[in-house]
Order: structure tokens, then sequence, then C-alpha cells
């Protein structure tokens, strides 16, 4: 009985121990501690360090052993050259210093035809510290982002990243004296332009219309867009290329990106274009100038990219679109 009791002490004793030493000791140490040995090794072999003047604010999202030897062996374009390792590290290292007022209140559908307010999942968006100009081109003081969502029914979040890419959270975050390493189920996928993005995305007659209009390099090159994507289905044939030219524009949100954590109901943006949209947020679903968002948060080299379901048009031309994939999941609200 005496021995038992003395055991759960020193266990007691232990885990005490451990976690004030987890809070106090270094990145790599508790990596090590808590056995993501692969990516402490990783941060070493590519010289990653931590930022300088970080304050315990920092968001480490440490791959399990497994996860990093798959991430790092993915095929194709997402196979990781040297280059592409040296900054991959940074790229995991987030800061959590921003005000999260961008989680709207969303409303959904209660199932007998109305919305009723719940808050739904929400999103939020970190800066990392990836900032080589070789995979990022965005307006100044902005480096490389991520976006986590949130999950409904209580679930960890998933994080969002380069190509349309996301990977899950898969425990709870652990502390280390510049802040917190975060499980997640796989490195993060580097942003690339916008025209090596597309394909990915499954978004090819967007991809077509940005080649046939000589607007793509434009757009893999202006420092800091949100590209709204219409999905193939949305495409509308046999537009004169000068119109096609102009609704694509329309879809182009200039500035800082602009991630679906930050679209607030009655939100307006400028357009490439000249003119102006607007956010409507309503029944768990985001519109923009009345075109739902199907997918997004894809990071691009300078900027996102959003899928939506229907084209803005800059002038009156009758579309005879149905609308597409009515979102079921509005029909249900989430559990809080
Ligand atoms: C890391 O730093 C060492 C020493 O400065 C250098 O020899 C090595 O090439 C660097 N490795 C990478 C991947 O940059
Ligand atoms: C961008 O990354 C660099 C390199 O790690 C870092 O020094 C800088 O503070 C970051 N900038 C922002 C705005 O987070």
């Amino acid at each position: 009985m005496v021995g038992k009791h003395l055991l759960e002490l020193f266990a007691l004793l232990t885990f005490f121990t451990l976690g004030s030493l987890a809070q106090s000791a270094s990145l790599i140490d508790v990596l090590r501690l808590e056995g993501f040995t692969a990516f402490a090794d990783f941060l070493i072999r590519t010289n990653t360090s931590l930022p300088a003047g970080s304050d315990g604010d920092l968001i480490v999202y440490a791959p399990t052993n497994a996860a990093l030897v798959r991430s790092l062996a993915a095929p194709s374009i997402r196979k990781r050259g040297v280059d592409e390792e040296e900054v991959a590290g940074s790229y995991q290292i987030a800061q959590n210093n921003k005000v999260v007022t961008n989680t709207p209140k969303r409303d959904y559908h209660d199932g007998s035809g109305t919305c009723s307010a719940v808050s739904g999942p929400g999103a939020v968006d970190f800066m990392t510290f990836l900032d080589d100009p070789e995979w990022v081109n965005l307006p100044p003081n902005n480096n490389a982002s991520i976006v986590q969502k949130n999950t409904p029914k209580g679930a960890l979040p998933v994080v969002f990243s380069g190509l349309g890419e996301s990977v899950k959270v898969t425990g709870l975050d652990i502390a280390f004296d510049k802040g917190v390493i975060r499980p997640v189920s796989g490195m993060f996928t580097l942003p690339h332009l916008l025209s090596a993005t597309l394909p990915f995305l499954g978004n090819d007659k967007v991809l077509a219309a940005l080649q046939s209009t000589g607007l793509l390099n434009e757009l893999d090159n202006i420092r800091g867009i949100t590209f709204l994507a219409p999905d193939d289905r949305a495409i509308p044939a046999g537009l004169p290329n000068e119109v096609l030219a102009d609704v694509l524009r329309q879809h182009t949100l200039l500035g800082p990106p602009i991630f679906t954590s930050d679209l607030q109901n009655g939100a307006t943006y400028q357009t490439l274009a000249g003119t102006t949209v607007t956010v409507t947020v309503q029944c768990g679903d985001v519109f923009i100038n009345g075109a739902r968002i199907l997918a997004g948060d894809a990071i691009i080299k300078n900027g996102v990219v959003h899928t939506v379901d229907k084209v803005s048009l800059p002038m009156p031309i009758v579309m005879t679109q149905k609308p597409n994939n009515l979102d079921t999941s509005c029909l249900t609200p989430p559990a809080s």
C-alpha cells in the first residue's frame, strides 16, 4: 500500500517537474522529450532558428515522426528539393499575435427554413516566418500565412496552406519557453504561383481563361492578390476575350491577402477592374458579390485563392446556370 502511494507521489512529482521543465525548456529539447525527434533533426539540419524577440507567442506546428517522413517523400511538385527544405521549417512557425476579432458569428438553417444564429466553426489566420522571396511576393510586412479552421463538434482544427492542401491538428498544445508546439499530421505545403496552384484546385477552365486573355502573367506577379476562382461549372462559354478579361479582373481583389477568416458581413473590397465587391455572410455561407465561396484559403506566393460558385459579371449577360452544390451542412446547426 505504502509502496503504491509512494509510486503515485513519484509519478505526480515527475508530471509536475516535466510540466514546468517544458515551459522553460527550448524548442528542440521539448520536441525531443515529446517524441518529435525527426522534426527536431529537420530543424537542425535546415538551420531553422526561432525568430529573435518572440515572447511566448509562437506556435510551432510540429509533424509527428511518421508524418514528417510522409511529407518529405510526397510526389511531383510537392516533392521537396533541397531549396524547398531550407525554407520549409520557417513556414511551420507562426506568431500568435493577431487580435482575434475575426471569428464572425455565423447563422445556420435550423431545419425549418429559417436561419438561427449560432456560432459557426470559425477560422483564424496566422502569419508565419516564411519570407523568402522565392516563395513569398506580398506587400511589405506580410509573410506567408496559414489559415487554421475549427471543425464542428469540438474536433481538432485543420490548417490550410499552399496548393489547397491542409493538415490536421492531431493533439493538444505542448508548452516550450517561447510558445507552444502544436502537433500536426504533415508539413505545410509551400505557396506556389497562381498558375501552378489552379490545377491542384481543379479550376482548369479559369486557368485556360487567364491564359487566353493574357492575364495570367500579370496575376502571377502582382504583389498581394485575393483571386476568386469561379469553379469549372461557373465559367460561361463563348464570352469575347475582352469581356472575359474584365470578368477575371473583377475577380481579383488587391492588397494584402484576404482570408476567409477576415471576411466580415458588409465588408467591401476593390478589384483590379476598379469596381467594388461586397461580402455577405448568411446561413454559414460567405458570398462575395453573390458568389458563394465553395473552398477557401489556398495560399499562393502572392496571396490567396478562394473557389466560388458563380461568375460576377460586369454587365447584364443572361446566365442560365443553376445554383450548384447546395450546402446541406447548412441545414444542421453544429453543436456549440
Ligand atoms: C547550416 O549551417 C552550417 C554552418 O553554418 C552550414 O555549413 C550548412 O551548409 C547550413 N545548412 C543549410 C541547409 O543551410
Ligand atoms: C517575417 O519573417 C522574418 C524572417 O523570419 C521575420 O524576421 C519577420 O519578423 C517576419 N515578419 C512578420 C511581419 O511577421
